[in-house]
């Protein structure tokens, strides 16, 4: 796919990572086109409809990259294949057993980091087969590993991941659709890809982060919390915002919050509690969204309404009703809107952030 001079332009937004957030729609659209067929009720993944379900995967990789990891793997666990999520810098340094059929994914939107690029190798040197994940097409990592799949987010300029990580959850989902050869029904999953698109155009056009921002934009600190598959999206909730405000934020799976962070917790720290579907996590999560309230912090409900976060929360970021694999996808747009806000408010340089590069290309 060729990209012309208007695609690396600011189309009149102010800065490219807005633009980057309001291009997920049609990002998330050209990374499912042709790959998810509702009337089959089928994922197929070409490219990769060579590999035999994997024994084990191992997931490698770094920053916003590494939260999609996070997801990937979590998500083939609930489906019983061993799988785990790998920080790539220490991969490559200490790297984990292997075990037949052990499937190692590189996720680099860049294709070009360094540390990623090193774990591949580690794992390549020992024999495993190796996949990219990637944005960038002939990239390193590409044309290095035995298989490539390409999520087709288009040119990111930003140096805040945005789109690429939608795009990477979604590449996650049709990934492991593909080479996940057990029965199962496709069709809900699917139509929630097919509702995606404009389900996060709803939460574009109806968000209200930049009012939140007004209210709790000169705090000490910002957590963001979460459960399974949410877990990866407050770490990148959390990432995102230390990454263009300088603020200090950081992101907890919820369950552990009482085994230390809670001790951060004050008025003065605004907690963001991703609560989405209504089952045991979610009525976990409520119980931990009750834990902070008690320590005096302001809550902010990312839900989807189907539980009793937005009722007891201080203020809420509505996403719609989807498929329990699709939900981190809509929340985590809440979170990038509120990390710019919060950035553009301070007056930062939200394209190119101090001390961070676009692809970080040295080990
Ligand atoms: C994310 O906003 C950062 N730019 C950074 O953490 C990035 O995700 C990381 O350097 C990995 O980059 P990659 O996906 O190109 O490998």
């Amino acid at each position: 796919m060729s990209y012309t001079a208007e695609d690396t332009g600011k189309s009149g937004y102010d800065h490219y990572m807005l633009k980057e957030i309001y291009e997920q729609p049609n990002a998330l659209r050209q990374c499912f086109a042709g790959r998810a067929d509702a009337l089959e009720g089928k994922i197929t993944l070409e490219e990769v409809d060579s590999i035999p379900e994997p024994g084990a995967v191992q997931f490698v990789a770094c920053g916003t990259s590494y939260h999609a990891a996070l997801y990937g793997a979590a998500v083939l666990r609930e489906i019983g294949i061993p799988a785990d999520a790998y920080l790539a810098s220490e991969y490559a340094l200490s790297p984990p057993p292997l075990t037949l059929g052990t499937l190692v994914i590189g996720i680099t939107q860049s294709g070009e980091t360094a540390d990623t690029l090193g774990a591949l190798r580690e794992a390549m040197s020992r024999g495993a087969s190796t996949l990219a994940l990637t944005n960038v097409v002939n990239s390193t990592a590409a044309r290095e590993c035995d298989h490539v799949v390409y999520i087709r987010a288009g040119p990111e300029i930003g140096v805040a991941a945005t789109k690429t990580f939608s795009s990477q959850l979604v590449g996650c989902t049709l990934l492991i659709e593909q080479v996940v050869d057990r029965p199962r029904d496709c069709r809900p999953l699917i139509e929630s890809l097919r509702d995606l698109p404009s389900d996060v155009q709803q939460v574009l056009d109806s968000s209200s982060a930049e009012l939140l921002v007004e209210k709790y934009g000169n705090s000490e600190a910002y957590f963001f919390i979460g459960r399974g598959t949410n877990v990866a999206v407050a770490l990148e909730g959390a990432l995102k915002c230390k990454e263009i405000s300088y603020e200090h934020a950081e992101g907890f799976a919820a369950g552990e919050l009482k085994h230390g962070p809670l001790a951060l917790v004050t008025p003065k720290t605004p907690v963001f509690a991703i609560v989405t579907g209504n089952d045991e996590r979610a009525r976990k999560t409520l119980a931990n969204i009750k834990e902070v309230q008690a320590r005096g912090a302001p809550v902010i409900a990312v839900t989807d309404g189907q539980s009793d976060a937005a009722d007891i929360a201080d203020a809420t970021l509505m996403i719609s009703e989807t498929h329990e694999r699709i939900a981190p996808i809509l929340a985590n747009v809440q979170l990038q809107l509120f990390s710019y806000h919060v950035a553009n408010a301070l007056g930062r340089p939200i394209d190119k952030p101090r001390n961070l590069a676009k692809s970080v290309t040295v080990e």
